[in-house]
């Protein structure tokens, strides 16, 4: 019996004591936090915020990929101008060979120092893993991460370039997103459009604005379920074809898609990104996103033109880079 009296006297001790603990640290503190508040005000984050982060770092869209092929050190000694970011698929070794030798070449500007990076997934097929392993180890240009390449894949494709300028080539001042069958007119992008003399932008996106709404017929190329997509409209977006922003907008629109959910269309993707970013794309008719055919004062106008084999690509430039001389 004596034992029950005495925790009940202990339980009672332990009570008041934690109630004038509580009371004695309560007291102090609000006096200190009200003395205080003038000047953290600023500093001190509601809580209702606090929940909107915790809720923000659990990734919705963990890009949650390693590279298998990188290139690390290509940006490190110092920064490019323009890191160009170029989709491709496994196959087309002579489209990437054509682009390393036209508007592609890292040494046609001797001022401007531009990078070339192919994107691409893992095939699932390894004999072209390797060849693409061969090419990489060759030109030292080919960037892949260990998601299956495919056309539904192609979002991941372009937010693995994303992470990879904001990785590895943060120091970049701009970056251009293209595919592997478009001619870049290169004297446009970077002397006309870029102005390497004058003040790098920041929150800068541009290229082929497009304000559609979702293709709801299963025969598209472009059709989006009502489940992934139920609004009507798009936000404005840039054609996948080209686009061209300034470099602090790739890490922007990573962290963005790892809250964002995925989906295929990688260029109403980085449209949604956008719009979440409050970054507004401008509108640039030289990105030309249809086939256009071959002539100089026409192409010497545009900044991309799309639908260009390799054996075009060599065409063109070389046509274009030997009548330099003569005027439209
Ligand atoms: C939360 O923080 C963001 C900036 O980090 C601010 O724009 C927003 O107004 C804040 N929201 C609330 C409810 O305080
Ligand atoms: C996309 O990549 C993921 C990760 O490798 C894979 O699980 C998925 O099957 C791929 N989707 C398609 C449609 O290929």
């Amino acid at each position: 019996m004596p034992s029950k009296v005495s925790c009940l006297y202990l339980l009672t001790v332990v009570c008041w004591a934690s109630a004038l603990w509580y009371l004695s640290i309560s007291r102090p503190t609000s006096t200190y936090v009200g003395h205080m508040s003038v000047p953290i005000r600023k500093t001190v984050k509601p809580p209702k915020n606090i929940t909107f982060t915790n809720i923000r770092t659990r990734p919705l869209n963990p890009h949650a990929f390693e590279f298998v092929i990188n290139e690390p050190k290509k940006c490190e000694s110092d920064a490019p101008f323009l890191v160009i970011l170029i989709s491709t698929t496994h196959k087309e070794f002579d489209a990437r060979q054509a682009i390393r030798e036209t508007w592609g070449d890292e040494s046609t500007f001797s001022d401007i120092r531009i990078l070339t990076i192919f994107l691409l997934g893992r095939n699932t097929d390894n004999v072209l893993n390797q060849m693409v392993e061969q090419e990489s180890q060759i030109f030292h240009d080919i960037v892949v991460e260990n998601f299956i390449d495919s056309y539904h894949n192609l979002t991941l494709k372009t937010m693995m370039g994303m992470r990879w300028v904001a990785t590895f080539c943060p120091k970049a001042q701009y970056v251009m997103k293209t595919d592997s069958d478009i001619f870049v007119n290169m004297d446009n992008l970077i002397y006309k459009l870029l102005k390497p003399t004058t003040k790098p932008r920041r929150r800068y996106f541009t290229g082929y604005v497009i304000n559609g709404g979702p293709i709801r017929d299963m025969r598209s190329k472009w059709y989006m379920s009502r489940d992934l997509y139920p609004e009507s409209k798009y936000p404005p977006f840039c054609s996948g074809t080209g686009y061209v922003f300034s470099a602090d907008v790739a890490d922007l629109i990573y962290k963005t898609s790892l809250h964002t959910r995925l989906l295929h269309l990688e260029d109403v993707y980085v449209g949604l990104c956008l719009r979440k970013l409050g970054i507004h794309p401008y509108q640039n008719s030289g990105f030309n996103h249809w086939k256009m055919a071959y002539s100089l004062c026409r192409y010497r106008r545009v900044i991309t033109v799309h639908q260009i084999s390799p054996e075009e690509m060599h065409r063109i430039w070389n046509d274009m880079s030997s009548k330099k001389h003569l005027r439209c």
